[in-house]
């Protein structure tokens, strides 16, 4: 029987508040963590993995000083609390694979690593794959935003530090664990703060360890229209790409519909397969300097398509080969030719260099793409990527200062979530697809990628199967309604306001819009949260309700804010179950009626009109108009806001944090039911505006002032949210009724 002890850190016992303490067993066994709260066990790292090759892997042991007591591998592995609430394991080997495990319950979840929703859902069970894109998949191809981080039900976090290779194995019954391609890796184990299931503060631990977004500009939330091959499909009197872009702003001012950007998608340049020359093709665009300078007046930001690939006969294949920049034995007459491996110094300066040619004629973002469909070793992915997203946020940064530009990419690692926002990928344009994109979107939340879109419509529209019908069109719209960022194609036999389509399409993608728009302040607010603490605008339920494990598998609805809950409607009919999370109610966010208990679940119809959302009690829901984009139908337009307000008299103080552009303030509205009293204060909000109080009474107004705080009080006040507070309704001299 071998001799073992268990070795309790004493130095760090003392360090961790007698919150966590981090025990691990020592003595020629096999190595051990595990870390508990004084009530359970909240992790358990059962096992330092090393190996030569990634398919047999060894465990370490170690002596009762950390350096490693096997045969296989020299070394050590060091276990620290790097605060009160993170453990960090180095880990120091002389093998080419190092790895780690951990011993996970029945009924664990594991949430991340991966923005595809493997089998539709939100967690990854029985999943095993790289850190590398997912191309070819069910839903979606190519939705590829990653990061070395996975979140477990039970409550903790796991994030290495690395961007190697790597990959996840949750495919068995009793252990979850990761390999790197790389000698040595640091990884941490994050515990909750404040609360045994706050994942969210989770989430802000781990961003804070790799990296947060960055502030866009407004016109990133867009509505930005785009079209994926603007060089045909010509309507009317339009003979080029330019006239093709002028006749969607035409259009979208003939209908008083918002927007904020347009983009060139592949093919706008000459080369071969219309990339490669960093140029627009003269055919296509006669004038893009011009051009640029026009869509930019008439208030789009103008972004283009890029990507780090290589074909044939292209200025990008000359300078690659004549330099030895190129990733060798890849084929350059494949359709994708290599990538230039940006680590060479001389191959990135080069790069960032070339692509300024589209900054000097006032493009504002880039849409990166691929990186991951073969160009390079499929090792060199995560690397390579962050590099390519790097590059193009410098130069960016050089043209048009930090926040002034957007770019998106599909082929995300999480290092580089402060340099680029996240499109979805590939998606489908079939209801698969459009689920497969609320997951996928729910878990980019889940890994720290707030600003992130997905292709309304989908993107794979073309080819049969696939068939964008107008009733999938419209549920996707409300669908990008409630995303961070409202992005779509049309063009090629996809455009709302021809044929196939009809007038209804063109209404819904009004009120769609115009409603994504008026979100606009309440977007913005959470998007500058996000890069101080990491938590996303879309929420998976398990953020906002922890204590209700029935939403843990819920992946087709979730939290906007914290504020409102959304569950899209996925499949034909209009049809589907909504589950309330327990401990909150909630109210039909657009007929305001209704009310909700935590625990119940529902079936609800919704014609293509509406969406079903849900508002909580409380809620602070700031909107308005107040970046104008391409509105020039409105004369003399000025920025305005509406504040809505559902208070409810058992929620007796709520705050919203809103961003005003400049900094944040504070909203803050208090309830009194004794006689029915909210009360609610501002600081400085930016412009003039109201705020909307909803009551059974109807609608109250008080004014708000730019420029300075401000506060109301409502007196009389019957909550929608009933129960208390039911005196005659009335307003004091701040306000009035209009309803
Ligand atoms: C441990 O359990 C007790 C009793 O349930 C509880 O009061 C305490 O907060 C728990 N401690 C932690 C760190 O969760
Ligand atoms: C390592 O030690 C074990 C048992 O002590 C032995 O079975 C194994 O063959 C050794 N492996 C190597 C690579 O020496
Ligand atoms: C890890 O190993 C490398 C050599 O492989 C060595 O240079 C380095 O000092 C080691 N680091 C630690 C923390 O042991
Ligand atoms: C896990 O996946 C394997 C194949 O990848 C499959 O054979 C097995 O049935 C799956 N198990 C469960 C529980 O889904
Ligand atoms: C894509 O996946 C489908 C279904 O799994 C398969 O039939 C098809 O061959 C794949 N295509 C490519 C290009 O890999
Ligand atoms: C995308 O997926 C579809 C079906 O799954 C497949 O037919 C198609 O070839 C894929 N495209 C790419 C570029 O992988
Ligand atoms: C593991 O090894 C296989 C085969 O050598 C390779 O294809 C795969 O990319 C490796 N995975 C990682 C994460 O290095
Ligand atoms: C607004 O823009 C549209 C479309 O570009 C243009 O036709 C119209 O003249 C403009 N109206 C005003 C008032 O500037
Ligand atoms: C820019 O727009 C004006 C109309 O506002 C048009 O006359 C001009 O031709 C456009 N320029 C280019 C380069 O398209
Ligand atoms: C509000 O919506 C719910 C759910 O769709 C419905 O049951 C209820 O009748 C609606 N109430 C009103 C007043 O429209
Ligand atoms: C807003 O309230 C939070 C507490 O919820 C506080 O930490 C913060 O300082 C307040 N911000 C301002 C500008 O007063
Ligand atoms: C609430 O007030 C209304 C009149 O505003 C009255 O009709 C109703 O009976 C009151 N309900 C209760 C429970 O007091």
């Amino acid at each position: 029987m071998p001799f073992f002890f268990f070795f309790v850190l004493a130095s760090l016992a003392a360090r961790v508040s007698a919150i966590y303490s981090l025990q691990t067993r020592t003595g020629a066994l096999p190595y051990f963590l595990f870390l508990s709260n004084g009530n359970r066990t909240v992790a358990v790292n059962d096992g330092v993995l090393v190996g030569d090759d990634n398919s047999t892997l060894s465990l370490v042991s170690t002596d009762g000083y950390g350096s490693i007591a096997n045969n296989i591998t020299s070394g050590s592995v060091i276990a620290s609390m790097h605060s009160p609430t993170v453990a960090k394991i180095e880990v120091n080997t002389s093998s080419t694979f190092t790895g780690a495990r951990f011993a996970i319950n029945k009924d664990e979840r594991i949430f991340g690593v991966w923005e595809y929703p493997w089998h539709g859902g939100l967690d990854n069970h029985n999943v095993s794959f790289d850190l590398k894109g997912v191309g070819n998949a069910t839903g979606i191809n190519w939705s590829n935003a990653r990061a070395p981080f996975f979140l477990s039900s039970y409550g903790y976090g796991v994030y290495a530090d690395t961007l190697n290779m790597g990959s996840y194995d949750f495919s068995s019954a009793t252990h979850a664990q990761f390999t790197f391609n790389s000698s040595n890796l640091v990884y941490y184990i994050i515990l909750p703060q404040g609360g045994t299931s706050n994942f969210k503060s989770i989430l802000s631990q781990y961003t804070d360890l790799s990296a947060r977004i960055e502030m866009p500009p407004y016109s990133a939330y867009g509505p930005t229209f785009w079209s994926d091959d603007c060089e045909q499909d010509f309507h009317g009197n339009v003979s080029n790409a330019q006239e093709n872009y002028y006749d969607v702003v035409d259009h979208l001012y003939h209908d008083k519909i918002h927007a904020t950007a347009m983009f060139a998608d592949r093919p706008y340049g000459t080369g071969n397969k219309s990339y490669g020359n960093l140029d627009f093709d003269p055919k296509f665009y006669p004038n893009p300097q011009g051009f640029i300078v026009n869509i930019t007046n008439w208030g789009y930001d103008f972004q283009v398509w890029v990507a780090n690939r290589a074909f044939q006969n292209t200025k990008l294949y000359h300078i690659g080969k004549q330099n030895q920049w190129l990733f060798p034995g890849i084929d350059p007459d494949q359709f994708l030719g290599p990538a230039m491996d940006l680590t060479i110094r001389d191959a990135y300066a080069w790069m960032k260099e070339a692509l300024t040619t589209f900054t000097a004629l006032g493009v504002k973002g880039f849409k990166i793409d691929r990186g991951e469909e073969g160009e390079m070793p499929d090792y060199a992915q995560n690397i390579q990527m962050s590099l390519f997203e790097k590059l193009t946020y410098e130069l960016m940064v050089e043209k048009w200062g930090t926040g002034n530009f957007y770019n998106f990419a599909r082929s995300v690692v999480d290092r580089s979530r402060r340099h680029t926002g996240v499109w979805n990928g590939d998606a489908h344009a079939d209801w698969t697809g459009l689920k497969y994109s609320v997951a996928s979107g729910i878990r980019a939340g889940l890994l720290g990628f707030s600003m992130w879109g997905s292709d309304t419509g989908g993107y794979n529209r073309n080819s049969p199967p696939y068939d964008l019908s107008e009733e999938l069109w419209a549920r996707w719209m409300w669908f990008s309604t409630f995303s961070p960022v409202y992005e779509i194609m049309v063009g090629t036999g996809h455009t709302p306001w021809y044929p196939p389509y009809t007038s209804n399409l063109v209404q819904i993608l009004k009120k769609t819009t115009g409603m994504h728009h008026a979100f606009g302040p309440f977007i913005r607010s959470y998007t500058h949260r996000a890069t101080i603490d990491g938590v996303p605008l879309m929420r998976a339920l398990l953020l906002e309700a922890p204590q209700d494990p029935k939403g843990y598998k819920i992946a087709d609805q979730y939290f906007f804010g914290q504020e409102l809950m959304v569950a899209p409607i996925v499949t034909a009919g209009g049809r589907r179950a909504v589950y309330f999370p327990t401990g909150e109610r909630y109210l039909d966010y657009f007929n305001k009626t209704t009310i909700y208990e935590g625990g119940s679940a529902i079936n609800v119809h919704h014609e293509v009109d509406s969406v079903p959302a849900y508002v909580l009690p409380g809620a602070i829901i700031p909107k308005g108009d107040i970046y104008q984009g391409n509105n020039n139908w409105t004369q003399e337009w000025k920025p305005s806001l509406e504040i809505e307000l559902f208070p409810s008299f058992e929620v007796p103080k709520s705050q919203f944090r809103y961003f005003n552009g400049k900094t944040e303030v504070n909203i803050t509205m208090t309830t009194s039911p004794a006689f029915g009293n909210v009360d609610v204060e501002w600081g400085d909000l930016g412009a003039n505006g109201e705020i909307v109080l909803y009551s059974k009474a109807g609608a109250a107004l008080a004014s708000i002032e730019g420029g300075r705080a401000g506060s109301a009080t409502f007196n009389g006040v019957e909550s929608l949210f009933g129960h208390v507070g039911n005196v005659t309704a009335h307003v004091n001299a701040h306000a009035k009724f209009v309803e």
